[in-house]
């Protein structure tokens, strides 16, 4: 009969209250992403463009090919100084970042980044920045290193195997 349908089922006390919680929580939530975004530079102001591997590769390899200073051992990427001011390039990849960047303590970069296959994500260590990198979307982000050192850039988008292994790394002298 049409009075057991659940649509027609009186709304009990406790549902009620509970369905109360459910969207005070979801407001709780919405005004903290607001108030995170607007107050906690919790998100980086990032400029997005459509790309494809093949323009961004070329874009950075010409880079590498022109401010390529020498080959880490370790990891066998070549290390980039490019001028201070101008664009710089990093490509994510199953399960690298390349190339390492050599830049210059206080002077801003333009920094481009994008993934060759699938999502990554860019998290600089110790800084508090955490980025995710899309294939076929070039973000960039306009950076002043203002602390001099070795930074490790982590993986942060679970990408398979070696996602733990996906580490690059990024100098500021
Ligand atoms: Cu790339 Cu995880």
């Amino acid at each position: 009969p049409a009075e057991r349908l659940w649509w027609k089922h009186p709304l009990d006390r406790v549902e009620g209250t509970w369905i109360a919680i459910a969207f005070v929580w979801c407001m709780v939530m919405f005004f903290m992403m607001i108030y995170w975004h607007a107050y906690g530079k919790q998100n980086l102001s990032t400029e997005t463009y459509k790309t494809t591997p093949e323009k961004f590769s070329a874009k950075a390899q010409a880079v590498v090919d022109k401010y390529t200073v020498r080959t880490e051992t370790d990891q066998k990427v070549p290390v980039v100084a490019p001028p201070p001011g101008s664009d710089v390039y990093l490509v994510a990849r199953l399960w690298s970042w390349w190339p390492i960047l050599e830049l210059e303590k206080d002077k801003t970069y333009k920094l481009h980044l994008t993934a060759m296959d699938y999502n990554h994500g860019f998290s600089l260590q110790p800084q508090n920045i955490n980025i995710q990198v899309v294939p076929g979307y070039e973000h960039v982000i306009k950076v002043t290193p203002n602390q001099s050192g070795t930074f490790s850039i982590v993986c942060n988008e679970y990408c398979g195997i070696n996602h733990h292994s996906m580490i690059g790394r990024i100098y500021v002298k």
